[in-house]
């Protein structure tokens, strides 16, 4: 599928293109006085739960080296992560977020929240319309050589290949010293991700599993590679959970084959299927 792109350039000029056509340019922030006073006003929608919205501010706050380039995949509707990650690098007084959200919706919903309520952040922030999966590579290739990915946020997909993918696009760009960070860590979205970074040597990984009813993980990386004794355990652990029985048969059936048989389960499996071992 061709992804339809938003990107801005971090002078808080959004460029848009869509299916392959030329890039335009349009401010992203676009404010009046009535936008300003609407800020104290506007209360955007957002998930995480407070202490998961704290553990994020904190993690970019108390980083070593203040994150530079940040990556955020699943912004929904900006209240919840974007917004916490924002403002935690305006503290900072350093740093630009990378924002990734495929709904078009949402996205639009979302910027329009943004520049509603934290103008002051704007310059900070480049949205960037389209799946992970397609744009994060495109975005990659438009980085210099030697750029790095200080802070990953990661909540887009509820399959759980979705955030290995991302991770594996990422992590090479990942400095030591750098962090990840990954939303729904107990449920389905987080299932393959989290036993497979807390196997790699060269990242020192934290579950809080009660931050939410969801879980939030947190990871920093030690070094730029992992043994490799423990790279082909985390291989082989994510081989065994990618051949479990149901993710095979869930691969396999076409999604209203998929639907009508969950349709027929009773609501308690449906969701135990769903959310994973939680
Ligand atoms: C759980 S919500 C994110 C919540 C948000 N992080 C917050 O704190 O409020 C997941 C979002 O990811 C988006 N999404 C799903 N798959 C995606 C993908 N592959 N790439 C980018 N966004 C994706 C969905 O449209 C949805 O808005």
């Amino acid at each position: 599928m061709l992804a339809e792109i938003s990107a801005a350039d971090g002078s808080g000029r959004e460029l848009a293109t869509s299916h392959g056509g030329a890039y335009s340019a349009v401010p992203f922030c676009r404010e009046s006085r009535w936008a300003l006073v609407k800020i104290r006003m506007t209360q955007i929608a957002g998930q995480l739960s407070d202490t998961e919205r704290r553990l994020l501010t904190e993690a970019i706050l108390q980083a070593p080296k203040k994150p530079e380039n940040v990556i955020e995949v699943g912004t929904w509707l900006g209240g919840g992560s974007t917004l916490h990650i924002l403002r935690a690098l305006q503290r900072n007084g350093a740093g630009h977020l990378w924002g990734v959200e495929a709904n078009r919706s949402i996205y639009e919903q979302m910027l329009a929240n943004i520049r509603a309520a934290a103008p002051e952040v704007c310059d900070r922030f480049t949205p960037v319309f389209g799946f992970s999966q397609d744009v994060l590579p495109q975005w990659i290739k438009t980085q210099k050589p030697a750029s790095t990915v200080d802070f990953v946020f990661l909540d887009g997909g509820n399959h759980p290949g979705e955030q290995i993918k991302e991770f594996h696009l990422l992590d090479r760009l990942i400095p030591a010293g750098g962090q990840l960070m990954a939303h729904d860590a107990i449920v389905r979205k987080g299932k393959w991700l989290v036993p497979y970074v807390s196997l790699l040597d060269n990242w020192e990984s934290h579950l809080h599993s009660d931050s939410s009813e969801v879980g939030l993980f947190h990871a920093k990386k030690t070094a730029g590679a992992p043994s490799s004794a423990s790279l082909r355990a985390a291989r082989a652990k994510l081989f065994r959970m990618q051949c479990s029985p149901m993710e095979i048969a869930a691969g396999i059936m076409p999604s209203p084959v998929c639907g009508f048989i969950l349709n027929l389960l009773p609501t308690r499996f449906v969701k135990f299927l769903y959310h994973g071992f939680k």
